[in-house]
């Protein structure tokens, strides 16, 4: 059964307010859910009230504190139907259920995550709590009374502000939560357990004071300060940058150890996987810090964007989603570097977002379908979702932008809406029409853009010939043509951006090219001399770009172009292409050969010091071995492209041996720890150094030095990554490993390194480990943190272990995904979409691909979100 969009409806019943008491316990709670119901305007009485279920067993039923006769209801697990109903408009249903919630598993509804009583309810978890209109356009105000025992869970929150708390008979407690602000139920959450606070108070632009806590387990307080420091400065940007202020007493975060995903934004008490807010030096990287700070931001950021403006149905997602993720990378580029972020970022969109619009899974940004809309949490809505909304701003400009998102704020507060809302309030602030613009919801598949330049030198003419077209995807074989915003800059001799006269052929508008039709001739007339373009800069546009351009030309814009993007993206470019040279070669049995040019440059980035090292160490950052394949697209042989990397890899850093070690010495040790971008940019460095080092010298001994004297997690992780990655089997790696898990013994989510670590030791070996390892004590299939970080990390991550040529990674993969979908459907699908692209392989490995496939499709009893992804990736 699949939903559509066309679909929607209001619903006959609302419910304006609820009241629920929760007696807590793990095998048997008790869930009283006193609901006011409200029939809309024109609905009969006899139109039933149907509310959504799921896995419930109802144990009491009153409407209007009477019984409710056995044929005028029917309760299922699914749903409560109650077919004769009063005749006003308004009245009261009482429903008590029952629930256990330390037998679930599946952490969506309430369950118990290391002693901690915890909820998700988003998308559609309310329901595994009570029946209800569990969707995104019922907006109700709550009232939860949570009762447990006081010695079990002295400490009980809810959304909202608190109300009243006491003491009960037989050493239980009580405390009443009450929520001012209408919300959907997903947007519910109750958490109780025995938990430390880390308090603070933040004071907002209009002078109301807000107590902040973050919520972790005893002992682990002082891993919470940089979130609470995250927390702080994301309070006072968004009231900076968009004018929004915090709106309740108190703001809560809690962190759990069993999560589904990376955090949730429940009204005043966002509750975290606690990987997203656990750091110190000891324990952290620089990704981790930064994953923090952003995280943080972003589930604070939903409380506007989400929370008080909600949307309308599922099909909706990205109307919070990619603008929240969008606000939460402005927000990290205004914290740290601008260029270094929009490279990573672009990175992230390559490897998660194009693949997944390239592959069988393609969906437009706003769906028009879907069958389980926990399969919708996907790169396409949040970062290509996060990329329409910046182009709206590149469009726009930055003032227009912001008068379009005040106007949105002003008018939809406090409602559920749509893509549409939010695009007409662009529309009205700049009175431009974006029909065609808002194609890039509305429409899958990632546009290709190819261009022709040439130059008149009589003329004085410069040309660029521009073709745009969007390949087809699943459902959607014909495609419209897009509004493209392509910034660019003819780049002159001297490396600095060049004048011209005038333009014909397209729009051009502050540095932008607007395209709207097929074919653009675009002619710049009064170019003084021949310019290298530098187009897409800023990656102003989500697409591929075919630009055939002269070797010289793109070390050229590598060393000059002045938007830092696309500087590196040049450098990106020219690797990508003699690595997918080199490994045609390397497949005909040829040796991969490098060009000289190329080789020279990376030891002349290491040490230019006018750069900043984090850009340095991005620059020097081969491409993935992923994004190789990609690149190339189909026909795909892992191992070769895994062999012609490692190939490059060992010419630079023998041509640039001196250079990276002088380099490497020279940023030395730099005092005590600090997670600030700055340092933490020195460190990327260094350890993309080292690991050059490594592969060029052959010798593990800086490796060996760093693991051994490294006073930072960041520090040592690299180099126990270069031991086992570089050295696996070796004396040097079995002894840091083994060094690392003694350490970290007690600290499960440091673990988590050390098995991704080892599921991401390149070859045919891997999986072999990768099986032993699911016995070791520290892993858990019922965690989701464990599950992704040995088994996701190898089955997406892993190009040659995962894509061993018999097909041994594919079959572990189904037996993995199959035993965790016992208990956990929602992961098992987010599992099995590694599987996505094997269609681009060779044939050899397409078949045993398939085959894995086929035989989880041939289960019987298969949850919905595995099915979805399964059937949709072998359609
Ligand atoms: N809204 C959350 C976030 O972006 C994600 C929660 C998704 N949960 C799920 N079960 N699908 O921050
Ligand atoms: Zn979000």
């Amino acid at each position: 059964q699949a939903f559509r969009l066309e679909d929607y409806r209001q619903s006959d019943y609302l419910i304006p307010e609820l009241e629920m008491i929760f007696r807590l316990d793990p095998e048997k709670t008790l869930v009283t859910t006193k609901l006011l119901i409200e029939r809309r305007d024109g609905v009969a009485a006899d139109v039933p009230l149907v509310l959504d279920g799921d896995g419930l067993k109802l144990e009491k039923l009153l409407i209007d504190g009477g019984a409710v006769e056995h044929n005028d209801h029917e309760a299922t697990a699914d749903s409560l139907t109650i077919t004769r109903l009063p005749r006003q408009s308004r009245f009261e249903v009482t429903i008590v259920t029952r629930l256990a919630p330390a037998q679930n598993k599946a952490l969506m509804g309430l369950y118990v995550s290391n002693g901690v009583y915890c909820t998700q309810c988003e998308a559609e978890g309310f329901r595994r709590i009570s029946y209800f209109l569990d969707r995104p356009d019922v907006l109700s105000t709550y009232r939860v009374r949570i009762e447990a025992r006081e010695k079990e869970a002295p400490l009980l929150l809810s959304n909202g502000n608190p109300a009243e708390s006491g003491a009960l008979e037989d050493g239980w407690h009580y405390a009443v939560w009450h929520d001012p602000f209408p919300k959907p139920s997903y947007l519910f959450a109750l958490v109780a357990g025995d938990l430390s606070a880390v308090r603070d108070r933040f004071v907002t632009m209009s002078g109301r004071g807000v107590d902040l806590a973050i919520y972790v387990e005893h002992g682990k307080e002082a891993r919470a300060a940089y979130a609470m420091d995250a927390l702080k400065r994301s309070m006072r940007w968004d009231e900076e940058r968009f004018g929004r202020e915090y709106d309740l007493d108190v703001f809560n975060i809690v962190a759990v150890s069993d999560f589904n995903m990376g955090a949730m934004e429940n009204k005043g008490l966002n509750v975290f996987n606690d990987k997203y807010v656990l750091a110190d030096p000891e324990t952290a990287t620089d990704a981790d810090f930064a994953n923090i700070e952003a995280i943080i931001a972003h589930e604070y950021f939903h409380n506007w964007t989400g929370n008080r403006i909600t949307c309308r149905d599922w099909f909706q997602l990205c109307l919070k989603e990619g603008l929240t993720v969008y606000r939460d990378h402005e927000f990290s580029a205004d914290q740290r570097s601008r260029a270094v972020k929009r490279i990573s970022e672009v990175r992230t969109l390559r490897a998660h977002q194009f693949p997944e619009d390239q592959g069988p899974l393609a969906h437009p940004v706003r769906p028009r379908r879907y069958r389980e809309i926990n399969n919708f949490y996907t790169a396409t809505v949040y970062e290509k979702g996060s990329e329409v909304v910046r182009m709206i701003r590149t469009i726009l400009g930055a003032d227009t932008f912001r008068a379009g998102m005040d106007l949105y704020f002003e008018r939809h507060d406090g409602q559920a809406v749509t893509i549409e809302d939010f695009v007409a309030c662009f529309e009205k602030a700049s009175g431009k029409d974006l029909t065609q613009f808002a194609l890039w919801y509305h429409q899958a598949g990632t546009p290709n853009v190819t261009v022709a330049t040439s130059y008149d030198a009589r003329a004085r003419e410069y040309t660029l010939e521009v073709e745009q077209s969007v390949p087809p995807t699943p459902s959607e074989a014909r495609k419209r043509l897009m509004h493209i915003p392509l910034a660019f800059g003819l780049v002159g001799p001297d490396g600095q951006d060049m004048a011209y006269d005038g333009v014909e052929g397209a729009e051009v508008e502050d540095g932008v090219i607007h395209l709207r039709k097929r074919r653009h001739i675009v002619r710049f007339k009064g170019v003084q001399a021949r310019p290298v373009a530098s187009l897409n800069r800023g990656f102003s546009a989500p697409i591929t770009l075919s630009l055939v351009m002269r070797q010289k030309d793109r070390l050229f814009l590598a060393c000059h172009d002045n938007d830092l993007f696309s500087r590196w993206e040049a450098l990106n470019t020219l690797f990508t292409e003699a690595l997918i040279d080199a490994s045609t070669r390397v497949r005909g049995g040829k040796s991969a050969d490098f060009d000289t040019t190329l080789l020279g440059y990376p030891a002349e980035i290491a040490a230019d010091e006018g750069l900043e090292a984090a850009y340095r160490a991005l620059a020097l950052t081969l491409p993935a071995e992923a994004d190789i394949a990609r690149e190339i697209g189909s026909n795909i042989d892992p191992d070769a492209i895994g062999r012609a990397r490692e190939a490059l890899r060992k010419a630079i850093a023998r041509e640039a041996q001196e250079t990276f070690a002088r380099v490497y010495r020279d940023l030395g040790d730099d005092g005590p720890f600090s997670p600030d971008a700055k340092s933490a940019g020195r460190r990327a460095l260094r350890n993309v150094l080292l690991e050059y080092m490594a592969a060029g010298s052959g010798d593990p001994a800086s490796a060996v030095r760093q693991f051994e004297t490294a006073s930072s997690m960041a520090d040592r992780a690299a180099a126990l990554s270069v031991l086992a990655h570089q050295f696996p089997g070796g004396d040097a790696a079995r002894a840091a490993l083994a060094a690392f898990e003694e350490r970290y013994r007690d600290n499960p989510l440091v673990l988590d390194k050390w098995f991704i670590v080892q599921a991401t030791t390149p070859g045919g070996k891997t999986v072999d480990l990768v099986r032993e390892l699911m016995e070791h004590p520290a892993f858990s299939l019922t965690n989701p943190n464990r599950v992704r970080s040995l088994i996701g990390t190898f089955a997406s991550s892993n190009q040659t272990g995962f894509h061993r040529s018999d097909g041994e990674g594919y079959r572990f993969l189904a037996d993995a995904v199959l035993a965790v979908e016992k208990h956990n459907p929602q992961v098992a699908a987010r599992l099995a979409v590694a599987f996505r692209s094997w269609r681009s392989l060779e044939k050899g490995r397409q078949e045993e691909a398939r085959k894995a496939l086929a035989r989880i499709a041939g289960e019987k009893e298969l949850s919905r979100d595995l099915r979805d992804i399964v059937e949709r990736t072998l359609a």
